[in-house]
């Protein structure tokens, strides 16, 4: 069984998506151990607590700095020996320090298009920028933000009369979709680096771009 951490800061709407498709045995050998998250407010902590699954916060205001709270952080996740740490929308910029602890085993999920659109209001600025496709990055986590080997991307198209909510939400939809699927790949231990990239062993497809229907 790999064991799985899930950070989350908010409503977690990925972390019941990946709950859900554990449920349903579509997350292989894996359990997730513990729900963690920088904020006691954080609406998915019932939902964790809900599904029987531990929950921990730790109040990054509580700490004087980046450093310590991320010190901190990483000690109550190693107390739950993890294979992997899952960032399900944990709004947390994270030291370079925690980010090497867990090199190649941290994975987040970003709503754009990497390398497109990092950072925050990714939405609006796709909009802004009058792009076609938008979409969302399952990826390896590097100490640059938003960086790091592409796992898997969903791409949605960008629709006249669309606004920050309607493709948020076309996005979201898909997020909730790929992410576990590359958390299942990672527990069946199909996703290597080559040369900085990754690959997906068992599919020459499965790793390329999934392009949904254009009329969802
Ligand atoms: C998602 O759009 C995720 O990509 C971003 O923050 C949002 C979190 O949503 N980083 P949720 O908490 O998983 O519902």
């Amino acid at each position: 069984m790999k064991r799985i951490v899930i950070l989350i800061s908010g409503r977690g709407s990925n972390m019941e998506a990946m709950l859900r498709v554990r449920d349903q045995g579509g997350l292989g050998q894996a359990e997730i151990v513990a729900v963690l998250a920088n904020r006691p407010d954080a609406g998915g902590l019932a939902t964790a607590a809900a599904a029987g699954i531990t929950t921990q916060v730790l109040d990054h205001k509580a700490y004087g700095d980046r450093e310590s709270f991320d010190q901190a952080l990483a000690a109550a996740i190693d107390a739950y020996r993890p294979d992997l740490v899952v960032l399900a929308g944990f709004m947390r910029i994270l030291s370079e320090g925690f980010v090497r602890h867990y090199e190649g085993r941290l994975l987040n999920i970003h709503p754009s298009l990497l390398p497109a659109f990092p950072g925050l209001h990714t939405h609006q600025r796709a909009l802004e920028e009058g792009v076609r496709l938008h979409g969302c990055t399952v990826h390896f986590v590097t100490p640059a933000l938003d960086h790091g080997p592409v796992v898997l991307q969903a791409a949605v198209p960008v629709l006249d009369g669309d606004d920050e909510d309607s493709l948020a939400a076309r996005v979201l939809a898909q997020e909730h979709q790929i992410y576990p699927r590359a958390v299942r790949w990672f527990v069946e231990g199909r996703l290597s680096l080559v040369a900085g990239r990754v690959r997906v062993s068992g599919s020459h497809q499965e790793g390329a771009l999934i392009a949904p229907r254009l009329d969802t």
